[in-house]
């Protein structure tokens, strides 16, 4: 279980994240969420430098190519120094395989391998859309479950999912098989454009291994107090 809430740093550019990163005190050493936006636009540079600072990332580009182009692409990732990293499972497992091994080949003598998770279905897909636009035609439950078990065979750390599939994910796969979550939102928060979301209590029971939050802190008045209150509740602190 990863016990600090992963922040989502859905920001446009370094300046902002430098004035975010601000409202902490220095000897707070956070993990941060990495997507495409924010890589597109700093560059690898951006993970080196939260790195420099102390904080964990998780690197969140989704990789999703032939086999041998995953693989060559994590080779370079792995050097970043990031803790997580990820790939679609619609790649299929041979893909996600080659992916794993190029993280295992990149990664620098004594250094951790990243852990590595697949995205099943976005959560931004429906089940009309999957039907009609993948022509799968189980429902979108068991095409979830199915990516799971494809990433746990394929010898991944885990998957990006909703908490409210972990538990299932868990039950087709092992209790320890990763379900990294977003869509949390603390009591009483603004729901933004997240349909299915969950507290950080709920996501816990439900089995959730680790919680990614976007705009409940980064838009909070006070991110650091918002931060620690969501922590609080993850940790079951009172
Ligand atoms: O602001 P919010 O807490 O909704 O942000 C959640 C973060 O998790 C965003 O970076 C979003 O892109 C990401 N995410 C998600 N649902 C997924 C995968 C990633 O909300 N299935």
């Amino acid at each position: 279980m990863i016990n600090r809430p992963i922040i989502a740093l859905d920001f446009p550019s370094r300046v902002e994240i430098e004035t975010f990163l601000s409202l902490f005190p220095t000897k707070e050493k956070l993990f941060l969420k990495v997507g495409m936006e924010i890589f597109y636009q700093e560059g690898p540079e951006i993970v080196r430098w939260l790195r420099s600072l102390g904080h964990d990332v998780f690197l969140d580009l989704k990789l999703h190519d032939i086999p041998n182009t995953v693989s060559r692409a994590m080779e370079r990732i792995a050097n970043l120094g990031v803790a997580i990293t990820n790939v679609h499972a619609a790649g299929g497992i041979e893909m996600m395989a080659a992916a794993k091994a190029g993280l295992v080949k990149g990664t620098p003598e004594g250094q951790t391998i990243p852990q590595l998770i697949a995205v099943t279905q976005l959560t931004s897909t429906s089940e009309e859309q999957m039907q009609h636009d993948q022509l799968i035609t189980v429902s979108l439950e068991e095409s979830v479950l199915n990516y799971a078990k494809c990433t746990q065979a394929a010898g991944l750390d885990g998957v990006v999912c909703s908490a409210l599939e972990a538990g299932k994910i868990h039950s087709v796969t092992s209790d320890t098989f990763m379900c990294l979550t977003p869509g949390i939102r603390p009591t009483g928060a603004a729901v933004g454009d997240q349909k299915r979301v969950v507290t950080p209590v709920l996501a816990k029971e439900i089995g959730s291994n680790a919680i990614v939050v976007g705009r409940p802190v980064t838009q909070a008045e006070n991110p650091y107090e918002a931060y620690q209150a969501i922590k609080n509740e993850w940790n079951g602190v009172k």
